[in-house]
């Protein structure tokens, strides 16, 4: 490092507050304070910013119907089509203009203008309709990162058939309990795709997921790997190619939705076992990912926008596909890894297309600390005028890396804080109006009120660490677990509201995380206070990795916690109590790795397994986990007062090393 770099870094490190670059501010969308408290006054119909980016087939006659809480309705009696609103309404003046700008790991590119993605679109949704697919139906989709993956989402919105996207990543018992539980009667899924130059296998892994389902399953298939590689074809199969050219420019109406229908599914994890049926609708989600895009994002038809994350969890949903389509500008997706061929595809891709604005997570900003910044030193990244981060909390390190190294100095970086249930950002900087603070995500977003309580319910003093709430509802709230009202008030009303209310201002949204807030309003978010882990910003449930870890043969009993990484921010403990006869050996540890990759996928793979004779639990039988996390993160252990067998955690500790 030369001497003026070591001068900057010091500068930089003791910096903690940074103002939005002017060269920023003169073109951002939004700029004006003045929003933060005109939402306030004019709430719920502040929203009407949202939904007047979008194309009403029939005007919505109310902003917020709040009459029956939690269930509340955004622009009630309005009716739209999300796949119009994403590639019709665009076609007239910038129909050839790219709408996805695709890049294959191998190096291989498609671009797709938006009269491109509009006639495949409706191809396929031509196709679908012939499956029999109808307004209402769950189409799953179980696709990497592939240019179809978008159109099938658009294809189906536009017949009004909600789609459940499942990770690729997960496991074909994911994939099974994904389409039972939401009783989805199509998939489209694909042979297989690329892993740092290998061809990966997805379609076994697909029939295997049908085989476990007990309905019946059409199958559309896309051939991403070419003729020379072989893959298998259920009798209920199709050929995705085929199918297109049987329905070459044909035009498929977009169908008509009320504002409140249902445009997909999503699920996530929990604190129990089984996955939860997150239901986002039409016109809330919608303008809420398009407003947000807009205000936060910076989006403009004119840019080259990039999100890195995968399609297959909201973030991509939400701001690789229907955000920056709906405001028609250019979308980037990227198929493989960031360190193939080498640790500066990133950047390569940056000076290749122009990107204006990269979103990313905090686990990938680590990665490129580690690599060393001289790969992005390689490359030109002047185009670059925003930064985004999102999926667990950027320490100020990273986010003073990512803003010299990546920004230049020059970028804004927007730490967005939300959730799979939020549909977009809710916590975060306006880039043009808020000076930033790194390792603080921001001020909640105008029109939206959060509070940090405790576990009365009382508010917390600035400075001290609480559970975030949200005080009011907003357009692109999830509107319910499938089939499911009462979980739906479980998971996140119960705690903090009284629900046998009628009134509105009873009900308080809790979304699982811990937070504080400083003086200024800005909140620094603690991480989840409920048990679910974040692994490299995916969100998994401890108890699915416990229910697929106890499913091995010879485990009794199973506890898992999350222990800090370096890299991925937080990575699997699992402490395992084996049956009698079993030994907790070499060979049981691979059985229950693989356990947790056949229920789960992968990323959910234990970075440690300790065996143990029992685990910590408390006199009522509750184990305790705080102990467990401290004993990962080598930590001096917490209070043992309280349980029956303090001297299993002396045990424990012996066997993972102890305290540092
Ligand atoms: C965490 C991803 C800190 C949080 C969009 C949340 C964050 C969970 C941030 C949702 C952030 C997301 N700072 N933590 N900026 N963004 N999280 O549903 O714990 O996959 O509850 O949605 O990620 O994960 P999900």
């Amino acid at each position: 490092m030369s001497e003026q770099d070591v001068e900057l870094e010091a500068r930089l490190a003791e910096q903690d507050e940074f103002e939005p670059p002017g060269s920023f501010v003169e073109q951002a969308n939004v700029t004006d304070p003045s929003i933060y408290d005109e939402s306030a006054d004019d709430w719920p119909a502040c929203w009407e910013d949202a939904a007047t980016l979008l194309d009403w087939s029939t005007e919505y006659e109310q902003v917020l119907d709040d009459s029956n809480p939690p269930f509340y309705e955004w622009f009630t009696g309005g009716e739209l089509n999300a796949s119009a609103n994403c590639l019709d309404r665009h076609l007239d003046e910038r129909g050839d203009e790219t709408a996805i700008e695709w890049v294959g790991e191998l190096g291989d590119t498609r671009t797709y203008t938006y009269r491109d993605l509009h006639r495949e679109v409706n191809e396929f949704a031509a196709t679908l309709r012939d499956q029999g697919v109808e307004a209402d139906d769950v189409v799953t989709l179980y696709m990497p990162m592939v240019p179809e993956l978008p159109i099938a989402m658009l294809a189906c919105a536009r017949l009004g058939a909600p789609h459940s996207v499942v990770f690729a990543g997960f496991s074909a018992n994911a994939l099974a309990t994904r389409m039972e539980s939401a009783d989805s009667p199509v998939l489209v899924t694909c042979d297989g795709y690329y892993r740092r130059g290998e061809a990966l296998e997805h379609k076994l892994k697909a029939d295997e997921g049908v085989a476990a389902v007990e309905h019946d399953v059409t199958g559309v298939v896309i051939d991403r790997l070419g003729d020379e590689y072989e893959h298998s074809m259920r009798e209920a199969d199709h050929d995705y190619d085929t199918l297109i050219a049987d329905h070459e420019g044909e035009k498929v109406e977009p169908v008509t939705r009320d504002a409140e229908d249902m445009l997909f599914l999503m699920y996530t994890s929990g604190t129990t076992g089984e996955p939860k049926g997150v239901k986002h609708t039409t016109g809330g989600y919608l303008s809420w990912v398009a407003w947000t895009s807009h205000a936060v994002l910076d989006v403009k038809p004119e840019d080259t926008y990039w999100c890195s994350a995968d399609i297959g969890w909201i973030t991509g949903h939400s701001y690789i596909v229907y955000g920056p389509l709906a405001l028609g500008t250019t979308t980037v997706m990227y198929e493989g890894t960031p360190d193939y061929p080498e640790k500066d595809r990133l950047w390569e891709i940056v000076e290749e297309y122009d990107v204006t604005q990269l979103y990313t997570a905090p686990t990938a900003i680590r990665s490129f600390m580690k690599w060393g910044e001289e790969y992005p030193a390689r490359h030109d990244l002047s185009s670059l005028r925003l930064l985004g981060t999102v999926g667990e909390p950027i320490n100020p390190r990273a986010w003073k890396w990512y803003y010299r190294n990546i920004g230049g100095e020059s970028c804004p970086v927007v730490d967005t804080w939300w959730q799979t249930e939020t549909g977009g950002l809710m916590v975060t900087t306006l880039p043009g109006v808020n000076s930033m603070k790194p390792g603080s995500a921001g001020p909640p977003l105008p029109g939206i009120g959060s509070r940090i309580v405790d576990t009365d319910g009382e508010e917390v003093a600035a400075g001290r660490a609480g559970h975030l709430t949200i005080q009011k509802p907003w357009p692109g709230m999830l509107r319910t677990l499938y089939q499911n009202d009462e979980r739906f008030i479980e998971e996140y009303w119960a705690e903090y509201s009284d629900t046998d209310s009628g009134d509105p201002d009873d009900w308080v949204y809790f979304p699982g995380d811990g937070a504080k807030i400083d003086d200024d309003g800005y909140l620094t978010i603690l991480g989840r206070v409920d048990d679910v882990v974040n692994i490299s910003g995916h969100r998994l449930g401890t108890m699915e990795i416990e229910s697929a870890i106890v499913s091995v043969e010879g485990v009794a009993e199973a506890a898992v916690v999350g222990g800090d990484h370096e890299v991925k921010g937080e990575t699997v403990y699992a402490y395992v109590i084996t049956e009698d006869g079993y030994a907790g050996d070499d060979e049981m540890q691979d059985a229950i790795i693989a356990g947790v990759e056949d229920g789960i996928g992968p990323i959910a793979r234990p970075e440690e397994v300790v065996f143990t004779p029992e685990l910590p639990k408390t006199r009522s039988g509750k184990i305790m986990r705080r102990l467990l996390e401290d004993v990962a993160n080598r930590e001096e252990v917490g209070s043992t007062n309280t349980l029956r067998n303090p001297e299993i955690v002396d045990e424990i500790q012996r066997q993972v090393g102890g305290a540092d």
